[in-house]
């Protein structure tokens, strides 16, 4: 039996097929390259010592994703196949609807009809809107997503719930992750945006690299400790992690809509991060106070203890280890 990973090639995906390839479970990736390049296979293959199946298809072409089902026996599902660039999805809304909507949709019919029923989806903190308390609990409302990207999250999850109460033999996890940076320690795989990098992080590794001026900081005048937008940043190894062990509930216990929060329940400014990316690199990173981005909130972090007590997961990994491993992985 093997766990299919739509988007499998991606900064997530791909951390999250080695700790499953660690695990002992067989893999396949399906990517069509959209936004990951074919080294990150063999990185993979380099870091675990392990095979796996790839397919480069895009998760939306039906036939091809059945192709994929007929030759295999596939247990469970994991998707990553979905477009995340906030901005781009206001300027492109009907490529995010169809690319994380429609091709959502084919992919849990194809899985209705070969029968598999565990599915483990990426969600977003970005599904909690302006978050009604700190830390947010999973018990939060949702809604009042800002852009068309956290509307899919939003949407996608309220879809997982209809199939869920019209057929309860699905076991569906919901994963809602705060801020994933970091990379994996061997330095081999790690977040390549293309173009100029939306992100805190990968921002600050190209200015510390040199590649970008400077860093704007977006706002300091929030209702924080030092004025700046406080998020909380967690590492996607440990993230990762999460989703081994959220499969595993799926395949002993089963049956059930689980959601949780992935976060570290720690929130650092942006102030607090490029501090840390100096120390933890030693390099420097030039910023400027530059105004408010449209859509942000002043703080946004996670009471994950619920992934810890019915998980047994919790972030492991320090502010530090993110900074020092984003940067060698660059
Ligand atoms: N920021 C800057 N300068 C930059 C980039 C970001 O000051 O150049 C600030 C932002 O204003 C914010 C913080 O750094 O305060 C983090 O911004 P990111 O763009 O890295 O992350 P966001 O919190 O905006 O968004 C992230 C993911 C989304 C997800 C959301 C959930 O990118 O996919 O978290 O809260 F939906």
């Amino acid at each position: 039996m093997s766990v299919l990973l739509p988007g499998g090639a991606g900064f997530i995906g791909s951390h999250t097929a080695v700790e499953l390839l660690n695990a002992g479970k067989e893999v396949i990736i399906v990517d069509n390259f959209s936004n990951s390049k074919p080294e990150v296979l063999e990185a993979i293959k380099k870091i675990t010592g392990k095979e796996f199946k790839f397919y480069n298809i895009d998760y939306i072409d039906r036939e091809k994703l059945e192709e994929v089902f007929e030759e295999n026996e596939i247990e469970a599902v994991l998707n990553f196949a979905g477009y995340k660039a906030v901005g781009e999805s206001v300027k492109e809304p009907i490529k995010y609807y169809t690319n994380n909507i429609s091709g959502a949709l084919v992919l849990l019919d194809t899985m209705k009809k070969y029968n598999v029923k565990k599915f483990i989806f990426s969600s977003s903190a970005t599904v909690y809107g302006e978050p009604e308390k700190m830390p947010i609990t999973e018990e939060c409302k949702t809604g009042g997503t800002t852009n068309p990207y956290g509307t899919t999250k939003l949407f996608i999850e309220q879809i997982l719930k209809d199939i869920y109460a019209s057929d309860n033999t699905w076991d569906i996890c919901i994963l809602r992750y705060f801020n994933p940076i970091g990379a994996h320690e061997s330095g081999l795989l790690g977040e390549d945006p293309q173009g100029i990098p939306n992100n805190l992080m990968p921002y600050i590794v190209r200015v510390a690299a040199g590649k970008l001026k400077e860093l704007s900081v977006f706002g300091n005048d929030y209702k924080t400790h030092d004025g700046t937008g406080v998020r909380d940043y967690i590492h996607v190894v440990d993230l990762a992690k999460g989703h081994v062990l959220a499969l595993n509930k799926l395949e002993k216990e089963g049956q059930g809509l689980y959601i949780y929060n992935l976060g570290t329940g720690t929130g650092y400014s942006v102030l607090d991060i490029v501090k840390a990316f100096e120390k933890a690199t030693g390099v420097k990173v030039p910023y400027k106070i530059a105004p408010r981005r449209p859509g942000d909130i002043a703080m946004c972090y996670a009471d994950p203890t619920k992934a810890y007590k019915e998980l047994g997961w919790k972030a492991t990994k320090t502010l530090e280890d993110m900074c020092r491993d984003s940067w060698n992985a660059r």
